[in-house]
């Protein structure tokens, strides 16, 4: 049963809407009614830009190296999928600066901060199964950051649920190029 008038009750009036909008401006999109741990947040999305960035490497040392019979599609996908993990460490860069943080893009410590590894492997199929790998590793990171914000930061969220999307179409790609390659 809906209750409008009451659900109302539950905003914030307009006057302290107001009011409350203008202390601090200089923290931008962050605002008083910001409820998630900045700092955490800030934390946790370094961790996924490392993690993002250690995959374009990844799959673009992949790129260079697939040779052999399939190798031309199996090249293109993994540059495709190279591409599309820069744009999500674009993103979550981006993101990290709205929240008042700052992009750790050292090369110092990088492969610490991932959470998915940088594995050359030596053959074609190898090199999709690492790839598989940290696709998955990136799955189950992504799932557990987004429970973790909860409600408290829906923007977030909402990036991280689009990112997590497209891992899981990466890993289903893949699933299929080892199918392709035959057991
Ligand atoms: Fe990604
Ligand atoms: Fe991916």
């Amino acid at each position: 049963m809906k209750q409008p008038a009451a659900k109302r009750q539950l905003l914030t009036d307009v006057p302290t809407l107001r009011a409350r909008a203008r202390k601090h401006i200089e923290q931008g999109a962050v605002t008083p009614g910001y409820r998630a741990d900045r700092k955490v947040v800030v934390e946790l999305l370094n961790e996924a830009l490392a993690t993002e960035i250690v995959c374009v490497l990844r799959y673009k040392r992949h790129y260079f190296m697939a040779s052999g019979i399939n190798a031309q599609s199996v090249a293109q996908e993994f540059l495709q999928h190279a591409n599309e993990e820069q744009a999500h460490a674009d993103e979550i860069a981006q993101r990290i600066v709205q929240l008042g943080g700052e992009p750790n893009l050292s090369p110092e410590g990088m492969l610490g901060r991932s959470h998915s590894e940088y594995v050359e492997g030596g053959t074609l199929r190898a090199m999709i199964e690492e790839d598989l790998v940290a696709e998955r590793v990136a799955i189950d990171s992504y799932r557990e950051m987004i429970a973790y914000l909860g409600t408290d930061d829906p923007t977030t969220r909402r990036m991280l649920e689009g990112i997590l999307a497209m891992e899981e179409e990466h890993a289903d790609d893949l699933v299929s190029l080892l199918e392709e390659l035959g057991a």
